[in-house]
């Protein structure tokens, strides 16, 4: 598939090369020799949390990125890594440059926060060390928060399980060459190889044992990271990133694991070490022991402000045992899915908003899926169903606030979903106050099926739930001041590289009208599909809680 002449990024790649200039070497860089014997970049680059005035820049080195150690082949010492930052393609315009050293305490990742660059406008980078030149990574400044911003494109991605398929979704993202990528939780997964293996086998094998270690987290983001296609996705654009589950455990919750595990909270910590080391966030991120700074607020001047919300940490325990119940407890007042300190800095952030868009930026399904059409009310108790009191009292925050156009956005399900959200979910006359768009996987589940006219059984009686498609891919949006339009963009298959790219739907929300407009419904050519009968129900309940 085509690329951009951007999305390649191979402009200034080769120091020397026509058109483009020599990157001279620091005097540091020339007296220092790291001894490396083979190009270290093979994880690609990375930025990330696109303020007015700068973000990260990230990249780790690891020649042998399967390193059992997850040290990636770096010996035991310091490297000096340089980087430079241009505002054009080819680096004539270089602006910045300096120079970092890679610890192998960090496993030799480099984060760098630049400050005092212009709002609002691109740049390219690239780094170097011991003589070997990194790919170039394209970023963008935020604008100014005052600015009035005609359009936004940001799309929004989770759930890549190596094994389950080709990340040739992240493909299509790169060459649509969006302003801002979001990540809503699933970067890896912790399963030793086969766990799960999809009914025609999986395509590709994890490598190392089930994630437990600092060494084993650290090996298995090498491996993902060394997937071309999430390596141009990256190189694309600035990424904001949360984890969910699997980054750590599947449907951890606080201090408790699934199952009981006396190192748990060791195993928590190794997680989001490596979590920090392998993504590009800022110092303010760097974690504690079992602690780590990860909910945060993205301003895109008056068009949009993004709430990034951490529902693992200071969640309560999912109650009944998980899955899929019927539970008076999931609906006690006490419980909450975000903890009281971030609630309450959620709704601040509502109250303090001038922005056109207010989007939460999170990882579980938000509005009630009833999967029972009789009198019992069954729910997820993982996700928001799982803590009714947290979503309502979130939900009237937002009524009271006054804030404009609730959005929002959903991992986690490994489907394509759309719906409306309500003040009251047992009201079926109740106010539609906001909408939820969730993305499917980009692999996770692996090749799935069309669904004739985007329908689910459960929105016989669950009207407010819109669209649903179970093939994988992302959702491309564009932001505007009078609407924002999501594109449900598919691929008809993930267990074969290559394939072609299909805007399943196309949903328009206009400023300060809370509802789904479908302006386009096209089913996926050549793909499989499925009716919505009542069995699929019970697929998407098995889909959900199978653990991938
Ligand atoms: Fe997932």
């Amino acid at each position: 598939m085509a690329l951009s002449r951007r999305s390649l990024l191979r402009g200034c790649a080769g120091v020397g090369a026509a058109g483009a200039t020599i990157w001279p070497l620091t005097a540091s860089a020339a007296r220092f020799r790291g001894g490396l014997l083979s190009d270290p970049f093979t994880l690609g680059v990375a930025s990330g949390d696109p303020e007015p005035d700068g973000f990260v820049l990230w990249t780790r080195l690891a020649p042998t990125p399967l390193a059992e150690d997850g040290l990636g082949g770096m010996p035991n010492t310091n490297i000096l890594v340089e980087w430079e930052l241009a505002v054009d393609d080819r680096c004539h315009g270089v602006v910045r440059r300096g120079t970092v050293i890679a610890r192998p305490e960090l496993a030799h990742a480099v984060h760098i926060e630049l400050y005092d660059l212009q709002p609002g406008r691109e740049y390219f980078y690239r780094f170097r060390a011991d003589g070997y030149i990194s790919p170039i990574g394209r970023t963008r400044t935020a604008p100014e928060p005052w600015a009035t911003v005609s359009a936004l494109s940001m799309s929004f991605t989770s759930c890549h399980y190596f094994e389950h398929g080709y990340f040739t979704a992240y493909r299509h993202l790169a060459a649509d060459e969006p302003d801002l990528v979001l990540h809503l939780g699933d970067y890896v997964y912790e399963y030793p190889a086969g766990t799960y293996p999809l009914p025609g086998g999986n395509p590709r094998d994890h490598e190392g044992p089930e994630t437990r270690t600092l060494a084993n987290y650290r090996q298995r983001y090498a491996q993902y990271k060394t997937d071309p296609d999430l390596q141009a996705a990256h190189a694309v654009a600035p990424w904001a990133v949360v984890f969910d589950d699997h980054e750590v455990e599947n449907n951890w919750a606080d201090e408790v694991p699934e199952r009981p595990d006396p190192d748990f909270l060791a195993r928590r910590a190794a997680a989001f070490q490596a979590y920090f080391e392998n993504l590009p966030l800022r110092r303010s991120s760097i974690p504690r022991g079992i602690d780590m700074q990860l909910y945060r607020r993205l301003l895109w001047g008056r068009l949009a402000t993004f709430h990034l919300l951490d529902t693992r940490q200071y969640r309560d325990d999912q109650v009944c045992g998980d899955g899929y119940k019927d539970c008076p407890a999931a609906l006690d007042t006490a419980r909450s899915i975000t903890g009281a300190e971030q609630e309450k800095w959620l709704l601040d952030g509502f109250h303090s908003s001038t922005a056109r868009w207010d989007v939460l930026a999170q990882q579980v399904f938000f509005a009630q899926r009833d999967s029972n059409q009789g009198p019992e009310r069954v729910v997820s108790m993982d996700a928001w169903d799982g803590y009714a009191a947290s979503r309502d009292r979130i939900t009237r925050a937002w009524v009271e606030a006054g804030v404009r156009n609730p959005v929002v956005l959903t991992g986690d399900v490994h489907a394509h979903w759309a719906a409306e959200l309500k003040l009251d979910y047992a009201d079926p006359t109740s106010r539609t106050v906001g909408t939820e768009l969730a993305c499917s996987s980009i692999t996770s589940n692996g090749d799935g099926v069309d669904v004739v006219g985007g329908n689910h059984p459960w929105a016989a009686w669950n009207p407010h739930l819109r669209f649903y498609n179970n093939q994988r891919g992302y959702v491309r949006t564009t932001f505007t001041p009078d609407s924002l339009t999501a594109d449900f963009q598919v691929v008809p298959y993930v267990t074969q590289p290559g394939a072609p790219l299909h805007t399943r739907a196309t949903f328009v929300i206009e400023d300060q009208v809370p509802r789904l407009h479908q302006i386009a419904d096209h089913p996926t050519p050549g793909s499989p599909s499925r009716r919505a009968t009542a069995d699929l129900g019970a697929a998407t309940m098995r889909q959900e809680t199978a653990r991938p």
